[in-house]
């Protein structure tokens, strides 16, 4: 088994191949003068079960242009069975039509990572379960509930929790926390948005007052849902408002507007690698998730199942 990276992540992929007590494959992923992408493999991987890393976050074009050719770098270079790893996964909130005449890029960007080469996909928290059916290859969907639920118990245990979602798309996901939260309360802010990149919040589905709440959502972007809810659950009484989510997209001031936010703190994984401004926030905190998809692959490259690490 061998497992290689782009330069999206390398923190990451370093922490992956730590706990798999393997290197990295020796590569370099540079750019010529005209910024076209240039992948040299400097080993033997002829044979081999070849794992890339490579989250397409921003710039989402650039890295998923080295994710592309990494591929098939790899499938002329003969590795055995190629599998791209894509912690995050762009352009997946394109994944529907929403109105005539606009693409369904989420399923281009599926098309195009299979027809590069690739023979299995490993994700977490796509944002649609279903774009697991975008691919016709094996997709692998992990999630970060059992990473978030611990550190959750560790901090908050010992408070009244509710589980939050932050929009009625969101009411799976804060379900299967609240499950394994002892079953905690759930709660569902019920979101009008009028323009892309802009939120409000209309309404509290559920009792927050004297809780500790728990939002939980799979992206922040610009932050403008999560800092709107969590203003929204402050003034029906919540005693605190603490944000869980897996990708820490934070494009524009989205840092700035959830250090100045009602939000208590907000906990992102390292799906996505952090900014400078997100590390230094008092605000924010990174936790891992190197050791969950880690295992995810031992267990593919073992052929076992990747479904029990979820029970
Ligand atoms: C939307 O369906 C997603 O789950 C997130 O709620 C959304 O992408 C967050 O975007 P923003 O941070 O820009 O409000």
């Amino acid at each position: 088994m061998k497992i290689m990276s782009g330069n999206s992540n390398m923190p990451l992929a370093r922490a992956i191949a730590g706990y798999l007590e393997l290197p990295l494959t020796d590569a370099s992923v540079r750019r010529f003068a005209d910024e076209e992408i240039f992948v040299e493999i400097h080993e033997n991987v002829r044979g081999e079960d070849v794992f890339v890393v490579q989250p397409t976050a921003f710039p989402a074009n650039d890295n998923l242009m080295e994710l592309l050719i990494c591929i098939d770098a790899l499938r002329r270079a003969s590795a055995r069975r190629i599998t791209a790893v894509v912690p995050y996964f762009g352009y997946a909130r394109q994944d529907r039509k929403p109105g005539p005449r606009t693409p369904i890029s989420a399923k281009l960007v599926a098309n195009l990572i299979t027809e590069a080469g690739a023979d299995r996909v490993l994700s977490v928290d796509l944002h649609a379960g279903q774009i697991q059916g975008f691919f016709d290859i094996p997709t692998d969907n992990l999630f970060a509930a059992p990473v978030m639920a611990a550190d959750i118990q560790a901090r908050y245990g010992d408070q009244s929790l509710m589980v939050v979602s932050p929009d009625v798309g969101g009411v799976v996901r804060a379900r299967a926390l609240a499950k394994r939260l002892d079953n905690a309360p759930l709660s569902i802010v019920d979101k009008r948005r009028d323009r892309p990149g802009q939120s409000e919040v209309m309404n509290i589905i559920g009792d927050v007052k004297g809780r500790a709440c728990i939002l939980i959502d799979d992206i922040i972007d610009s932050g403008g849902t999560l800092c709107n809810a969590a203003q929204a659950l402050m003034d029906e009484g919540a005693t605190s408002v603490t944000a869980y989510i897996t990708h820490g997209v934070l494009s524009g001031a989205a840092v700035s507007r959830v250090t100045n936010s009602a939000l208590k703190e907000l906990v992102i994984t390292d799906s996505i690698q952090a900014t400078e401004a997100a590390k230094d926030s008092n605000k924010i905190r990174i936790l891992t998730i190197a050791p969950l998809i880690g295992e995810a692959i031992r267990r593919i490259a073992d052929e076992s199942s990747v479904s029990s690490l979820f029970d």
